[in-house]
């Protein structure tokens, strides 16, 4: 089995351009959730990653796939990530960060760090500070 897989579903390649970056960052494969290769959750350590859309809702292929998927989370280390508008969605910032964070959670899998929200729309000069601190702390 593989260490480190990181799986995200992104609707306009915010998700993906950071997922590959987490990925690079930690010498493991990126898989597209929307792609549905059961291969993906073959590692002792997945990374999570969706952007939020609506009003904090899951990024659509999370959305189709959580309740299908989550048993492969149990037993297993899970870390989060997410992307969102801080401005313009202040009150529903990386929801749908949290809502896998919580499914992982119930499925019986152990959350390692913090969930990493980055607002690629605002801050993009902040993503990948913060990308490589956080990469630390999932190392640690
Ligand atoms: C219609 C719409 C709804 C959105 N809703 C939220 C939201 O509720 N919370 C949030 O943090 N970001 C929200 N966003 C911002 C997206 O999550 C953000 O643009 C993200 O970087 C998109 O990533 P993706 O291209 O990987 O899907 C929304 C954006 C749009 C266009």
């Amino acid at each position: 089995m593989d260490q480190i897989h990181v799986i995200y579903g992104s609707t306009t390649g915010m998700t993906e351009a950071v997922a590959d970056k987490i990925a690079k960052a930690l010498d493991a494969q990126a898989f597209n959730i929307g792609a549905g290769d059961a291969a993906a959750f073959d590692a002792e350590l997945l990374v999570l990653g969706s952007s939020t859309w609506g009003v904090g809702d899951l990024q659509d292929d999370w959305a189709a796939k959580l309740d299908e998927v989550k048993r492969n989370f149990a037993s297993k280390k899970v870390a989060v990530f997410g992307l969102g508008d801080s401005i313009g969605f202040a009150d529903s910032y990386c929801v749908a960060a949290e809502t896998i964070a919580n499914a992982a959670k119930a499925a019986g899998a152990t959350l390692v760090g913090e969930i990493l929200k980055i607002d690629d729309t605002n801050e993009a000069d902040q993503t990948d500070g913060k990308i490589a601190a956080w990469v630390e702390t999932i190392k640690a």
